[in-house]
């Protein structure tokens, strides 16, 4: 099983906008700069291992990253979530946090950090942190000291409970990255709860002192300048105090050879909302966005995201959408239509560190490239924020390992060879057709993919056709066009089942975007007159996309955006 349908397997047993309108709106040329400036801003995200090495040890840095700026800018990036860079023993690669308040070595220092934050803040770029919240490292000060004794300050600060027997743990709950979600400590005699690494203690958010360190923490980082949150795993702040064994889902065991359970009782419980409310009141203050790691069942599981009030995540993103593991037109219909009709801002991701790239999720292996630029138009264009991954805007793909030795993802040696893990998704950034694709000049810590000599920044950047200049240019008309950054989303001809054709209206603007998603060339009727409008004209396309009166034709995986006029 891959770690998309893997992700989504684990991880589910786990109109209008109308917040703070007491906040002005200002902006920088069409990008929102008030309260709102999320709403139009373009997310990228840093995995900081495999990103820019500047000092060459072969591990990705922060000065490395500050040294991309320029690029990312050029790009037409206005956000940049970078994953944990903060002390960490890296069992779970920086998911398993040792200090809240401070950067790894590995990738710099607080200086570094500053460097980073005034460089990024002169060309307008705000910086995300990713807040893991659900656990702390094993080494996390406060973890040590909860288990020193039954008796230490922080104890309550985790979950601690009696097995329920001689070497029993207290029910049957498992850990998501295998074997059962309890470990047995034998300084104190009981067993604390992790659903993650063993490594990785969740903590007691039923512990009103860990609330307010951990809001403390949010308030640390806003201080020294970070624009917002990724909150790490949400769903899993909060267990039944009673424990209750969570049920089987189905017969059978998992890659790590546990039971199917349904994750009852250790996820997805309501408490995590007033958590949410409490740390979106904070960032309120300074500003700042709140991005979910939100793994839901469906769109309306993932509405309460945003709160009732719209008081709590303002991008909780959408990974039903990477669930459409192909080019099924009327699956992404259905999709977007749904979480449209949310009460808060979609928020759109391909991919990230946990999915296999989108290149070759979706990709033939015949018009690879095609497809590429195919997604890009679709999840650039679409009424919502959009969230790129690292290397998705020049098309690389997947590398996952082919041997167990070369493995680095605990839990794909653990569940081998069912689950690989997720290094082939976090492979180093390819800037360039140098040797280690011009990410370090050591040996990079995951090997380079062997496409770097095709599929890298420079060759790119010099190429009209390549991966990365549509990208540039999708990202630049979203910016400069108010209908496709504030526009109505509109499905047009619904019964077509190999194009994928919508709308975004504006007062009288509109934009039209024609997707073909097939394997052979289509043509495509625009339905002007029906709605209100006379002509169209090209504003952007792939291939050989074009457009006669108002019928758009467009080779296999061509697309077509053009405006509408009245
Ligand atoms: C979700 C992160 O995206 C993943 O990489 C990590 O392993 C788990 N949460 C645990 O923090």
């Amino acid at each position: 099983m891959t770690i998309s349908a893997k992700s989504a397997a684990i991880l589910f047993l786990f109109g209008c906008i109308s917040w703070s309108s007491a906040s002005a709106q200002k902006t920088d040329g069409l990008r929102s700069s008030g309260r709102d400036w999320w709403k139009h801003a373009v997310f990228y995200e840093i995995y900081p291992r495999s990103f820019a090495d500047s000092n060459n040890d072969g591990v990705g840095d922060l000065r490395g990253i500050a040294s991309k700026l320029d690029y990312l800018k050029g790009l037409g990036v206005d956000a940049i979530w970078i994953s944990p860079c903060f002390p960490s023993p890296q069992v779970d690669f920086g998911y398993d946090v040792s200090d809240y308040e401070n950067i790894d070595p590995m990738y710099g220092t607080l200086a570094d950090f500053d460097f980073l934050a005034s460089e990024a803040k002169k060309r307008n770029i705000h910086i995300i942190l990713d807040f893991v919240v659900n656990h702390t490292s094993d080494q996390h000060k406060w973890f040590l000291d909860s288990k020193s004794s039954r008796t230490s300050a922080h104890r309550d600060w985790y979950i601690w409970r009696d097995g329920k027997g001689s070497g029993q743990p207290p029910n049957n709950w498992v850990s998501t990255f295998g074997g059962p979600a309890w470990k047995f400590d034998p300084t104190t005699n009981q067993w604390y709860y992790h659903f993650f690494y063993p490594e990785q203690p969740d903590l007691n958010w039923r512990n009103p002192a860990v609330q307010a360190a951990m809001f403390d923490v949010t308030r640390w980082w806003y201080k020294r300048g970070v624009s917002g949150f990724r909150l790490d795993a949400v769903d899993t702040l909060f267990e039944d105090p009673n424990l209750k064994d969570n049920p089987v889902r189905r017969p059978g065991k998992n890659d790590f050879g546990d039971p199917f359970l349904e994750n009852k009782y250790n996820t997805k419980l309501p408490e995590v909302h007033d958590v949410l409310r409490g740390l979106r009141k904070i960032a309120n203050e300074y500003d700042a966005v709140l991005i979910g790691e939100t793994w839901t069942a469906n769109v309306a599981e993932l509405d309460e995201y945003y709160g009732k009030g719209n008081d709590e995540l303002q991008l909780p993103m959408d990974f039903l959408f990477t669930m459409v593991n192909k080019l099924s037109p009327a699956e992404f219909r259905k999709q977007i239509a749904e979480v449209n009709a949310a009460s808060g801002w979609p928020t759109f991701v391909i991919s990230n560190h946990d999915i296999r790239r989108s290149y070759d999720r979706y990709g033939d292996g015949k018009h690879n490239d095609q497809i590429a630029k195919l997604m890009a138009a679709l999840y650039l264009t679409l009424r919502g924020t959009p969230i790129l991954y690292y290397g998705e805007e020049i098309g690389m793909k997947t590398t996952p390992p082919t041997r167990l030795e070369d493995v680095k993802d605990p839990i794909g040696r653990k569940g081998w060879p069912g689950e690989k893990g997720r290094d082939g998704e976090r492979t180093p950034m390819q800037w360039n057709d140098s040797a280690n694709a011009g990410f370090s000049a050591a040996k990079p810590w995951l090997p380079v993919p062997d496409t770097y000599k095709t599929h890298n920044v420079a060759d790119e950047a010099k190429n009209p056709d390549s991966i990365l200049a549509f990208y540039k240019r999708v990202l630049s008309l979203r910016h400069s066009n108010k209908a496709l950054l504030d526009g109505d989303y509109k499905a047009l001809n619904e019964s077509d089942s190999n194009v994928l054709s919508y709308l975004r209206v504006h007062n009288d603007q509109a934009v039209v975007v024609v997707l073909n998603m097939s394997a052979t060339p289509q043509r495509s009727i625009l339905p002007l007159k029906a709605n209100g409008f006379a002509s169209a004209k090209r504003l952007l396309a792939s291939g050989n996309s074009s457009l006669q009166g108002s019928v758009v034709s467009l080779p296999p995986y061509g697309v077509f955006i053009g405006q509408l006029a009245k």
